[in-house]
């Protein structure tokens, strides 16, 4: 599938290292933030790209591999739950000529032309659970987290309804199975339409919607959702009383949980094909989203025979369904301006049914997409869903354009504010410069900073940001923290609207007392998401997190960029030298200091984690280094200093405590002595910080 046959063992080297990076940021994209932003078809081809490589190279395997782990990392605040069993995740296919292969390695390698007997499960896109039973009593519900550790989830998943709590018959000591829950589609519009109307944040498709309720913290909240569940394996069991796959659905099923009523046992590659074709043909019409067939051998000899690889069994594969496409008409091409004032083409089409959903909109990522499909306003366009992401426009159908079509042209002017939208060198962004004069990019930005990852401000969703922008309510992240003082009946706005959100249309005391909770509660705020919060350009929920780890607190993350002192920043794995400019570029934004400076007057960032040590020595110290080091790199000794609560400074003051001499210390030195400020080794730091 993919051509490595001439990739040298340095390409191949470099090549591992960009996917460990990518995968892992997919990983957490999807399992920890509910936000996957690659289709599983990309996904895929990045797995098998890093799978083959490292078959072909196998001493280049990193020890951060993505084939080494399982699944994502665990989210913090919940317990966690050691897996005895592992989870396991399942290799896929895309095509009946892979299903062939799949089938023929399993014969292959129990050295049989005979048959095998598969069960044919469809694949619910939701979240995997385990649940724990002991002498027949619910103890633990777990996610999958890792595969090895999950998420403490035995609250949420006791209010699902008609989990069972306890099972009446004569069960295996220790049961614990396994399977999936999801919201049905019903339900997902219905709690989209009621968060839309509360002005809460919707979900993009019921997998998202099934996380984000299962995975709460407060199970009262899981219980509001309607969330259901179906079972399809098992995983510590004390005594396995069934010989096959099939035998134990039909096991689970008498015992009272739900199965699917649509797995099957296929006896040969035809009866595999033919369920494939008859789901795949139904699947709209299914009250929930599956996104292909599971395939397990049905024997369980079999399967201990079969084995796993690193992280899939051998004995099932998962058969993705191809991605749905259909033809309607591109009604018009809109140009959105988003936070970072880049332009983004949207296309605008006669809504039409794919795979079930109806789709009105696609995504046309930028100018030369446009001009590459040579997209024009009133072709016909075959568009595509894949999985979750947004549909796309794969091509035009340009023996359908009946009359002359005039190309289309992408805007030179920001059509928000006007201002001169432009496209610098190796960019692939038309972007508008008019700052946050621009109403589009201000509305953006506000939205990004009350968003879940960010400040988490509940209530105030896009609608109530925007129609607040617009009045002139909140302008600047700021105003947002001054709303309440201001929210008196008799304040007068320069236009004359009178501040008293009780009375907004939708709005009561109720209402408004919760949006001021809300916005109390949001002042205590963690260092990663008050980084990712200030909105700076290519700075995600990821680098944010990077940023916090290395820099421990606000001030020395402010005080470096402000100061310029880039060398821990671009030392740090995952930020390269675009990204380091545009952090600086940021803090060169008199703009963004003066709103920076403002809410740090009324937030409270916590420091990164705990620090390691807040006994130490160096605990609130000021350091500054000077000269060679020549055990650590100067990065690492500042980020360890940072760790331990120290201060770092780039020159030596009245108010520095420490300095770090190194090898060839020059002027710092001279002037350290001078004041008289402690002096210590190279050797001396080591052991404070060890
Ligand atoms: S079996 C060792 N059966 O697909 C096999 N998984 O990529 C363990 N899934 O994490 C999984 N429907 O969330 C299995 N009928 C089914 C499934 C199913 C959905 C999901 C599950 C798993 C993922 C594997």
């Amino acid at each position: 599938m993919f051509d490595i046959k001439d990739i040298s063992e340095n390409e191949a080297k470099i090549q591992l290292e960009f996917l460990a990076k990518e995968i892992e940021k997919a990983d957490i994209a999807y399992y920890q933030n509910d936000e996957p932003y690659l289709d599983d078809a990309s996904y895929d081809k990045l797995r098998r790209l890093n799978d083959a490589l490292e078959a072909k190279f196998p001493h280049l395997i990193r020890s951060d591999s993505p084939s080494k782990r399982i699944g994502a990392l665990v989210k913090s605040e919940f317990k966690k739950v050691e897996l005895k069993v592992p989870m396991l995740s399942l290799a896929d296919i895309f095509s009946d000529e892979e299903l062939k292969d799949f089938v023929m390695s399993i014969k292959r390698f129990l050295n049989t032309s005979d048959n095998i007997a598969f069960t044919s499960e469809p694949k619910m896109d939701g979240l995997s659970f385990s649940a724990s039973y002991v002498n027949g009593i619910f103890v633990q519900g777990s996610t999958r987290g890792d595969g090895k550790i999950g998420e403490d989830i035995t609250e949420n998943l006791k209010v699902i309804k008609e989990f069972p709590l306890f099972l009446d018959k004569d069960v295996p000591e220790h049961f614990e199975v396994r399977g999936e829950v999801f919201m049905s589609k019903a339900d997902f519009l219905k709690l989209n339409e009621m968060n839309e109307k509360e002005h809460k944040k919707t979900f993009a498709n019921p997998r998202n919607a099934a996380a984000g309720s299962l995975r709460q913290l407060d199970a009262r909240i899981t219980q509001k959702r309607n969330l259901s569940f179906l079972v399809y394996t098992w995983g510590e069991v004390s005594d396995i009383r069934w010989k096959t796959q099939s035998e134990f659905l039909d096991y689970v099923k008498s015992l009272g949980f739900p199965v699917n009523p649509y797995n099957k046992l296929c006896l040969n590659d035809h009866e595999l094909l033919d369920s494939f074709n008859s789901l795949m043909e139904n699947r709209a019409s299914l009250p929930y989203d599956i996104d292909g067939i599971v395939y397990k051998v049905n024997d369980l000899d079999l399967q201990k025979r079969l084995g796993f690889l690193t992280r899939t069994p051998r004995w099932a594969i998962a058969h993705k369904f191809p991605a749905e496409q259909a033809i309607t008409k591109l009604n018009n091409i809109r140009v959105q301006v988003g936070r970072t004032g880049a332009l983004t083409p949207v296309a605008d089409l006669e809504p039409i049914n794919v795979g079930g959903v109806l789709v009105s909109h696609a995504t046309l990522h930028n100018e030369d997409e446009i001009k590459r499909k040579d997209i024009r306003i009133g072709d016909m366009v075959v568009i595509q869903r894949a999985g979750d992401v947004i549909p796309q426009i794969v091509s035009v159908l340009k023996e359908k354009r009946s009359s002359y079509l005039p190309e289309f042209q992408f805007p030179v002017f920001c059509p928000e504010c006007g201002a001169h939208a432009i496209r610098e060198e190796d960019e692939a962004v038309r972007r508008c410069t008019g700052g946050l004069s621009c109403p589009a990019q201000a509305v953006e930005r506000l939205k990004h900073f009350v968003s879940r990852e960010a400040f988490n401000i509940e209530g105030l969703g896009d609608k109530v940001i925007e129609d607040f922008y617009k009045e002139e309510i909140i302008k600047t992240p700021y105003d947002i923290f001054t709303l309440k003082e201001r929210n008196k009946p008799t304040d007068l706005f320069s236009n004359g609207i009178s501040l008293n959100l009780e009375n907004r249309e939708g709005w009561g005391v109720k209402s408004v007392k919760k949006l001021f909770d809300a916005i109390e509660k949001s002042k205590i705020i963690s260092l990663q998401k008050f980084i990712y919060a200030l909105g700076i350009r290519q700075v995600g929920a990821a680098t944010a997190y990077l940023i916090a780890k290395h820099y421990h607190s606000f001030s020395n993350f402010m005080t470096a960029m402000i100061n310029q002192d880039l060398q821990l920043l671009v030392s740090i794995d995952g930020i390269g030298p675009a990204m380091a400019k545009d952090i600086v570029e940021f803090f060169k934004e008199e703009h963004n200091i003066f709103i920076i400076q403002k809410l740090l007057s009324v937030v409270h960032i916590d420091d990164f984690e705990s620090l390691e040590n807040t006994d130490s020595e160096i605990f609130g110290k000021t350091i500054v280094f000077t000269g060679t080091l020549t055990s650590l790199t100067r990065s690492e000794a500042k980020s360890k200093a940072l760790s331990f609560g120290a201060k770092v400074a780039g020159s030596v003051s009245a108010h520095t405590d420490y300095v770090v001499a190194g090898e060839n210390a020059g002027s710092k030195l001279s002037k350290a002595q001078e004041l008289g400020v402690k002096i210590i080794s190279e050797s001396d730091f080591i052991k404070i910080i060890s």
